[in-house]
């Protein structure tokens, strides 16, 4: 099965951020992976639900909205009515991690697991009732344009056994230095979903569509 491309938009030109949704979705993007971050649970800031809500009229796609925050839970209400569709929350960001999956799919968004390159991939099967998606951290959030850690690639083998065990479906998505010439390996380990900034962007919107198939051709 071919995986499901979400492009970061933190590797965007932010100033021209609601024709860059418009020319990936016309690019065939299958998501559009929103980058949240606090500059306190990583080091750098992005944008809030506003961000959410200017670009949600600009494609139909569904918005991957993967929260680097900390405390969570006071957001979330705002980033579903803003318009997300899947709400990623990091395992790491408090010690709620299970309320904060409940009260997303108690607003009637889809829930995102997102676990950083030092967590074990065992959390997962402790909400796995709650979770639609596994977000794979294979850098250091914070930033776009790093090197994929290939010491993610067996955590993705052991989630795939966790889900299927599950039995519930539940997608496996790889966040971080995901570029055509890893995604074959990263799909082979069991990922289903390829989130990609730079290598999405690289090259500028005539280049988007032919980034995109060029990481799904090579998964
Ligand atoms: C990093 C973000 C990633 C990042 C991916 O903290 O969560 O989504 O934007 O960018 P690339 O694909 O360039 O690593
Ligand atoms: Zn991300």
């Amino acid at each position: 099965m071919l995986p499901l491309i979400a492009p970061s938009i933190l590797s965007a030109d932010f100033a021209a951020l609601g024709d860059a949704v418009r020319r990936l979705d016309e690019a065939g993007a299958d998501m559009i992976h929103i980058d949240v971050m606090d500059g306190h649970f990583v080091p750098n800031l992005t944008f809030g639900p506003g961000m959410v809500r200017a670009l949600r009229p600009h494609s139909a796609l569904p918005f991957d909205v993967h929260l680097m925050i900390e405390p969570v839970a006071p957001y979330l209400e705002a980033f579903a009515e803003a318009g997300a569709d899947t709400i990623h929350v990091h395992a790491e960001a408090g010690p709620h991690l299970h309320s904060s999956l409940q009260k997303i799919k108690a607003l009637g968004k889809k829930a995102g697991v997102a676990i950083n390159p030092a967590t074990s991939p065992d959390v997962v099967g402790e909400v796995r009732e709650l979770c639609d998606v596994v977000l794979v951290m294979s850098v250091n959030p914070g930033f776009g344009g790093q090197v994929f850690l290939d010491s993610q690639l067996r955590k993705i083998e052991r989630l795939r056994a966790i889900v299927d065990e599950a039995g519930t479906g539940a997608l496996i998505e790889i966040d971080g230095g995901v570029t055509p010439d890893n995604a074959d390996r990263i799909v082979a380990a069991g990922a289903t979903a390829l989130v990609a900034g730079s290598a999405v962007f690289a090259g500028g919107p005539s280049a988007y569509a032919a980034n995109i198939q060029a990481l799904r051709a090579h998964a």
